[in-house]
């Protein structure tokens, strides 16, 4: 599987006139890369990730998944599309507080059928077990701490074996060791399983543990020079 971005514009409609965000980006990715996006705030990180997570759609330019033009696809099966090869990581975890742990990461179970059920919670409570949280199945989120609540977060993100993985500064509410941990956590998983990963982060540091970076400016994407 792979993920190609061709000359990817994104406008938003101003009192001024359009404002162009996203200026011509090309981004290539092949299964098992993972990638640290940096840049300035306002650069269109979060709007080049939400396009690439089918959420926002280019003003120009393509995104293909292997051969597929996800946009091409009808409303409903574009959120299905999404739903199955897209797993998100947000700073915010977005846990559903009254759920227990492995009812969170079930959430994506929730949309639409699901034929084997079974099957899918023995892939949750093994991806529990791989982010260390075997123990605290059936806790709620507000009894765990922020780095076990993200923990939660890129289980949920890996229940249906995406092809991409999107983290928008997964690791942003964390003090610095916890947020070693979890990139590290993150990535350890991204290779067992063999997913494309992008991390967009402010912090160097964990820009650094993954193998490749690139820098959002004038928006478009450029080799990070640190
Ligand atoms: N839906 C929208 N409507 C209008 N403008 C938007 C919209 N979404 C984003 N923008 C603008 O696009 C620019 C880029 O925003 P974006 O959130 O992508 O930046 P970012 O690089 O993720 O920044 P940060 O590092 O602070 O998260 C900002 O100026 C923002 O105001
Ligand atoms: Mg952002």
């Amino acid at each position: 599987m792979s993920l190609t971005v061709l000359n990817l514009w994104k406008s938003f409609p101003t009192r001024n006139g359009d404002l162009s965000i996203l200026r011509g980006a090309h981004l290539k990715m092949q299964a098992g890369d993972a990638l640290a996006i940096l840049g300035p705030s306002g650069s269109g990180k979060s709007t080049l990730l939400h396009i690439l997570g089918t959420l926002d759609r280019p003003t120009d330019g393509e995104v293909r998944f292997h051969d597929q033009d996800p946009f091409a696809l009808p409303e409903k099966e574009l959120a299905h599309f999404r739903n199955r090869n897209i797993g998100f990581v947000f700073q915010d975890h977005y846990l559903l507080p009254q759920c227990s742990v492995l009812e969170n990461v079930l959430i994506p179970s929730l949309a639409g059928v699901v034929e084997n059920r079974a099957e899918l919670e023995a892939r949750a409570r093994s991806l529990l077990e791989k982010v260390g949280l075997q123990e605290r199945l059936e806790h709620r989120p507000a009894e765990l701490s922020g780095g076990e609540r993200q923990r939660v977060a890129i289980a949920r993100a890996l229940l249906f074996h995406p092809q991409l993985v999107l983290a928008d500064e997964p690791t942003g509410n964390l003090d610095r060791r916890t947020a070693q941990a979890v990139g590290q956590l993150l990535l350890d998983l991204q290779q067992q399983e063999k997913t494309m990963l992008i991390v967009v982060t402010h912090s160097p540091e964990l820009a650094r543990t993954l193998p490749m970076q690139l820098e959002m400016i004038d928006g478009v994407l450029q080799p990070w020079k640190p």
